[in-house]
């Protein structure tokens, strides 16, 4: 790769160094990257050989469109570098390109459209009621601060997820340390296993290099082993039972990885995405009373929650050629990775970008990507997810305040909030 002199601000960012995520976003060097070095060759210690940061929406656009020269098949969906024989034990829909990801994706594309999940807006109503009132009895006047991941945000999505894969409710909480103990690989807090350790190396060829995909492994096994050849309607069922249409059944292997995928993706995301709105309409008390005043707001302002909210840092394509950008050139086989915070901070996309605004049209955020083919699959579900949850907090809740600092995954890969002490008082 021949990387360019940039302004010394840009060549000193480093976005590897997780350090530098622990307040949250790193929002400065983003803006340095866009406006100096929109192409910035990344070095990463070894074994990683650098990566190429993309952080101007339009580039954004056009590499994740475009599959045939950044390829997500090609290398990982993040910073770490697989052989290929790890790819193809590891690659899930995220990692597959062309026509077997578009099977892949179709084999359940219908059951998260919107329209096959408005039947679940009652149960979603419900659920969120039953945990709404739950926190609000525990945090009122008086008492101690409630932490509203542990409280709302985590089990809420969860508890969805659950309910799509035809899973008991008690289950739940397992899901959840699951999925925290896989993306939160970086967090010695989170994970049993550092994604850097040399005891890593013996779960290589597991996702996220964590044991804990081996249990989630056996879990959906025993789902599958249930399930197969039943009439079941839940997500597990059609998993095992409906053939892609490329006509190639799911392996074993493409079974585990999409079971996990859907465990892991729809996850910590929305959680993530709760927490940070909620802190969002605290931090600005006028959006909050605009939209306990005018509810129907909720619905559009939800792009506007993720857009700031911005919960996924990063995903990675790898070059299949050499390319020109910017005046440098990507080589075949360089890794490209995607910013997706700082294309939803862009100031030539979106006017005064960090003024959060809940009656701006935000839908050129890309919080679930944009337009590429491994546009998020649950987007939909996310969308009613956190609409509902909102809907319900300006009805329920009449104030709420912050009581100590939140506290952040250490990640460079998702954007999350691991406790956010509030109080909140019902209406
Ligand atoms: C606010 C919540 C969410 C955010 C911000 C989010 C974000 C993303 C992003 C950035 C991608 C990759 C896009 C790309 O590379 O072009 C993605 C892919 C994906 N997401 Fe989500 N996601 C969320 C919720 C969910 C939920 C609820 C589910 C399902 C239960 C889900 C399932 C998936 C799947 C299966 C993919 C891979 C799609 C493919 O490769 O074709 N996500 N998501």
């Amino acid at each position: 790769m021949t990387a360019t002199p940039i302004a010394p601000s840009a060549a000193e960012t480093d976005l590897s160094d997780l350090d530098l995520f622990t307040a949250g976003p790193p929002w400065a060097a983003f803006d340095t990257l866009r406006r100096l070095a929109p192409l910035h060759w990344n070095p990463e210690a070894a074994p990683n050989h650098g990566f190429w940061s993309i952080t101007r929406h339009a580039d954004i656009v056009a590499v994740t469109r475009d599959e045939a020269t950044f390829s997500s098949e090609i290398g990982a969906a993040n910073l770490e570098e697989l052989d290929d024989a790890q790819m193809e034990i590891r690659k899930s829909m995220l990692e597959t390109d062309g026509a077997r990801h578009f099977a892949l994706r179709r084999l359940l594309q219908r059951d998260f459209s919107a329209r096959a999940l408005a039947p679940y807006e009652t149960f979603l109503r419900g659920l969120t009621s039953t945990t709404l009132d739950a926190a609000l009895a525990k945090g009122g006047y008086g008492k101690d601060p409630i932490d509203f991941v542990a409280e709302v945000s985590a089990d809420f999505p969860i508890r969805v997820l659950v309910r799509l894969l035809g899973i008991p409710d008690e289950h739940a909480g397992q899901l959840i340390s699951w999925g925290n103990r896989m993306v939160g690989n970086t967090d010695p807090d989170e994970a049993d296993v550092l994604l850097d350790s040399p005891e890593s190396e013996q779960y290589r060829n597991l996702p996220f290099r964590s044991p804990a995909a081996l249990e989630v492994f056996a879990y959906g096994d025993e789902l599958a082993r249930q399930r197969r050849g039943g009439e079941g309607d839940d997500l597990v069922s059609k998993l095992v039972n409906r053939v892609p249409e490329d006509g190639v059944p799911l392996s074993e292997r493409d079974f585990h990885n999409y079971f996990l995928l859907l465990v892991v993706a729809g996850n910590e995301t929305t959680r993530h995405t709760i927490s940070h709105s909620m802190k969002a309409l605290i931090d600005h008390p006028e959006a909050f009373a605009q939209l306990k005043a005018q509810p129907e707001l909720i619905r559009p302002a939800v792009e506007e929650f993720l857009r700031w909210a911005s919960p996924v840092y990063h995903f990675r394509r790898t070059a299949t050629r050499d390319v020109e950008l910017h005046g440098q050139t990507v080589k075949a086989g360089d890794k490209v990775v995607v910013w997706w915070p700082s294309g939803n901070r862009d100031e030539t996309v979106f006017d005064d970008p960090y003024r959060f605004d809940v009656q701006r049209d935000a839908r050129e955020h890309m919080a679930f990507g944009k337009g590429g083919p491994h546009l998020c699959l649950g987007n939909q579900l996310a969308r009613m997810e956190i609409r509902i949850m909102f809907e319900e907090i300006v009805r329920r809740v009449d104030s709420a305040e912050r009581l100590g600092d939140l506290r952040r995954v250490r990640s460079n890969f998702v954007n999350g909030i691991k406790a956010f002490p509030i109080r909140m008082i019902g209406t």
